[in-house]
């Protein structure tokens, strides 16, 4: 049987290109789209190494309706991951229109071509952005309030799933799942692919890795003065093959439910960690001493937040299987193999 092909928009990136890994293991042909203006060349042979082949790789801006098309004319898609979009919060805010350019109108593009072509299963990059600070409780379900965003980025993620609700109402045959991701880290266990961070990192692990390494002076943990137990902040850290695996899963439900259909769908692991945690647990499970100091809060921070996965378990049947430690040594891992090709 011919392998279903699946586009990925932004595949070369962080999250994308282990959503390539295990597409290929689990059956599908990926074909890559991105323009590669923030991913690293060196994610093909990452990806090559691991594959055993080089995957299906087209350099298009999925903003560039003219340069997409020709993709959708030269084969039947059966289904598109939509990565492709910028991700720095604090670069949105200094420079909203390029945020509100770029990812609205890359997702805009995608889902004219998907419906012109009948492209009907459709996966969405979303964020637990969408959430914001969560009043009560902190673990939080699909149910939950959506807040108002607290960054030109955060709102692009708002409001592409907005947009996703407004062209599945209008359009039954379209199926659709939202992934609202909480903070992925890790890096392949192979060391062949990981993270690029652009410039000094602003996430906390590629922090934490570049400090270890020497590229960095030391981490600055943003407060502990925040009502928590060690008064750090907590997140729900995800290994990124587990994230990427969801997506997987994702497609399969989409092609196994009936129209219409659209859900958004919590991605994480269940479980809150503190930063102070994270570096213990770094310090801990990679033997590196970790030079870092507290500072000052960071504006705009959540306290904390995690998922309820129930729906992701219920629904994708699917749950995480890497811990916190395993996708602290993969990043650890990745990072020293970034530091031998330097
Ligand atoms: C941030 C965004 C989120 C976005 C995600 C994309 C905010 C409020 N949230 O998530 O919308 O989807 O990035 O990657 O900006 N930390 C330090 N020192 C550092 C870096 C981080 O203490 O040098 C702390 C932060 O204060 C936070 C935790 O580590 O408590 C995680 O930070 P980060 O990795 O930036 O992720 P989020 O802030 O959760």
């Amino acid at each position: 049987m011919d392998k279903k092909t699946i586009l990925v928009t932004g595949g070369a990136g962080y999250i994308g290109s282990h959503t390539i890994v295990e597409l290929v293991q689990k059956g599908f042909h990926p074909i890559i789209v991105d323009d590669f203006r923030n991913a690293n060349k060196t994610v093909v042979s990452g990806l090559t190494e691991i594959l055993g082949f080089c995957p299906s790789i087209i350099h298009v801006n999925v903003c560039d309706i003219n340069a997409l098309e020709p993709v959708f004319q030269a084969q039947k898609i059966h289904g598109i991951i939509h990565f492709a979009a910028y991700k720095a919060v604090g670069e949105s805010v200094v420079d909203p229109l390029k945020y509100y350019k770029n990812n609205l109108q890359g997702l805009v593009t995608i889902c004219e071509l998907a419906l012109k072509y009948q492209v009907n299963n459709f996966v969405f990059s979303s964020s637990c952005t969408v959430y914001g600070e969560p009043e009560g409780l902190k673990e939080v379900d699909e149910a939950t309030r959506l807040s108002k965003a607290n960054s030109p980025y955060g709102n692009t993620k708002l409001i592409g799933e907005q947009i996703l609700i407004d062209v599945q109402a209008q359009n039954p045959q379209f199926k659709c799942v939202n992934l609202r991701y909480f903070n992925p880290i890790g890096a392949h266990p192979s060391a062949n692919i990981g993270e690029f961070p652009i410039g000094t990192p602003s996430n906390l692990l590629p922090y934490i890795t570049q400090t270890a390494i020497g590229k960095r002076e030391k981490l600055t943990v943003f407060g502990n003065d925040y009502p928590t137990p060690d008064g750090t902040c907590i997140r729900d850290y995800i290994h990124v093959s587990d994230l990427a695996n969801a997506h997987v899963a994702a497609l399969n439900l989409l092609e196994s439910t009936s129209t219409p259909f659209f859900e958004a769908i919590n991605i994480g692991t269940g479980k809150g960690t503190s930063v102070k945690e994270i570096v213990d647990l770094f310090e801990t499970n990679t033997h590196q001493k970790l030079n870092w100091e507290i500072g000052n809060r960071r504006p705009g921070d959540v306290v904390e937040i995690y998922a309820n996965a129930k729906k992701a378990n219920d629904l994708l049947n699917w749950t995480a299987n890497y811990t916190v430690e395993d996708a602290i040594v993969h990043a650890w891992n990745w990072e020293k193999k970034l530091a031998e090709n330097d």
